[in-house]
């Protein structure tokens, strides 16, 4: 839902006398700045709608940006468009709300592009200054038609002939739209079909929007040498925000709540780096850490606890990392929480080596997670009798899995869990190939309250996260720039926070 959608707050509302009309439009320079350059993202983006197109002959494709959500009453979250808007438009973080990108099938084969966005009210009009949701006196610039065009070499028409324009032709029967982008254009879409005499059923449409989006996530599977490019920025950006949060330990410590500490400190790198987080910040201390998901981030950092940080800086062309590392808060590791990171660095190397083309994406999980049964099962960990063999059987075993329930890889890109609408079959069964993303992240869980693990161990939890890319013969860790052994780990606060010491 949008913020349109929300009941009007009448007591603001404020008459608008003749006078001030008329001097409100009038007394603004004229604009004349020059025309946009052509957007790095431009081109990418053109190739990926060429290969749509070839893959929807003859269909008008629909993709919506997406509105506003509303965050409390008449305030909205910062906006962010729908990846797949995004990975075809070439708008990313400067993307407006409610635009909508057309592929509409040209009479002699192939598309047309086209974005429908809301243009910028001319100065002599209220919208310009009344408009608390669109008029540039209150969200600042907003580009032209013209701007667009030659920002991203693609026509843009005014959103509100984006009606007619569905329905013109026969293809407004062969209509596709990314219906989970925006609920009032899917909606749209379903009348204009249902009025051109489409010969489809509701469940029939439906299962025709989820091949779209199904090939909208495929297309991102396979990253090109630009999208790369973008990864590593953002992987260079986060490492940027690790070391602020290594700067920051001893502060985290001394001023309480230190989670929400290391969270602020992380998302100002964000903001300042990139677009913002690529999802919420994980900063979790202690026993905190064995909370999977633990984005409360409520709690104290006390000196002696492992801090299990996970978090990645999404930049401006909405590429994200994912990167954990538990770092030690008082700089050195005790013996038992070496051990288990150790044994979680092992498993994620293992890990790491199953990347490589040929390989099913599978592997990945099914090398880390040994090593991991193997730890557990040389600790003594697993029930009296049970073979590393038996724990490993993936009908009746699993034994070791309490202490690493999620999975160890997922691909990386826009999203951070990248390409979700895949098919097990082009997922978890699907075949690495050069060019693929994806995260390598076992971890070992003791929960405070796990008794049947040993009392030692119990309130540590480890995971280590690095983002790798399939190569031609294995795999380059993007990330590793970023130290994760716990001795390079060591040395790595130890040079931050001597360099913070020294400034
Ligand atoms: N931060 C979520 C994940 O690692 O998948
Ligand atoms: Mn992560
Ligand atoms: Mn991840």
């Amino acid at each position: 839902m949008t913020s349109e959608n929300q009941p009007k707050a009448g007591h603001r509302e404020t008459p608008v006398s003749t006078e001030f009309r008329d001097f409100m439009a009038s007394g603004w320079a004229a604009d004349d700045r020059p025309p946009t350059p052509r957007a790095e993202a431009a081109d990418p983006a053109a190739r990926r709608r060429e290969a749509l197109s070839q893959r929807f002959p003859g269909e008008r494709l629909v993709i919506p940006g997406g509105g506003l959500k509303v965050r409390s009453n008449d305030t909205d979250y910062t906006f962010r468009p729908h990846t797949a808007f995004a990975h075809l438009s070439g708008l990313a973080s400067q993307a407006e709300p409610d635009s909508v990108l057309v592929l509409h099938p040209g009479i002699e084969g192939g598309h047309e592009a086209v974005l429908y966005v809301r243009p910028p009210a001319p100065r002599d009009t209220e919208e310009f200054y009344t408009d608390s949701r669109y008029g540039e006196f209150w969200v600042g610039y907003r580009p032209t038609l013209a701007d667009l065009e030659s920002e991203l070499g693609l026509s843009a028409r005014h959103i509100d002939t984006l009606e007619d324009d569905l329905a013109k032709d026969e293809a407004a029967a062969r209509l596709r739209v990314v219906r989970s982008a925006d609920a009032k254009v899917a909606e749209l879409v379903d009348a204009t079909r249902t009025q051109a005499g489409t010969s489809l059923t509701a469940e029939q449409q439906e299962e025709a929007d989820g091949e779209l989006a199904h090939a909208l996530s495929a297309m991102r599977l396979v990253k090109d040498a630009w999208e790369v490019g973008e990864m590593r920025k953002a992987i260079a950006a986060t490492h940027k925000g690790f070391e602020a949060i290594i700067s920051t330990l001893p502060e985290a410590v001394s001023k309480g709540r230190g989670e929400r500490w290391v969270e602020g400190v992380f998302g100002l790198y964000a903001r300042h780096e990139g677009n913002g987080v690529g999802y919420e910040s994980i900063c979790a201390s202690g026993d905190h850490a064995n909370t999977i998901h633990w984005i409360k981030n409520t709690g104290e950092v006390r000196e002696g606890d492992l801090i299990l940080v996970d978090a990645g800086i999404e930049i401006d062309s909405l590429f994200t990392a994912d990167i954990t590392r538990t770092l030690p808060v008082s700089g050195r590791f005790t013996n038992i929480q070496r051990k288990i990171y150790d044994a979680v660095h092992a498993a994620q190397q293992a890990g790491m080596e199953a990347v490589k083309p040929g390989n099913k994406f599978s592997d990945i999980h099914a090398a880390a997670n040994k090593v991991i049964a193997e730890y557990l099962h040389a600790w003594g960990l697993l029930p009296e009798g049970v073979t590393l063999e038996q724990t490993l059987d993936p009908e009746h075993g699993g034994w070791h899995r309490r202490w690493m329930v999620h999975g160890t890889s997922h691909h990386l890109g826009m999203d951070v869990h990248d390409c979700q609408l895949l098919l097990r079959k082009d997922y978890m069964d699907g075949e690495l190939k050069p060019g693929m993303v994806l995260t390598v992240e076992p971890g070992l869980y003791f929960k405070a309250d796990d008794l049947l693990a040993p009392e030692e161990y119990r309130g540590i939890g480890v995971r280590i996260e690095d983002d790798v890319l399939v190569t031609e013969d294995g795999y380059e860790n993007l990330s590793a720039a970023m130290p994760r052994s716990s001795h390079d780990v060591e040395a790595w606060i130890a040079r931050v926070s001597g360099s913070a010491e020294s400034r």
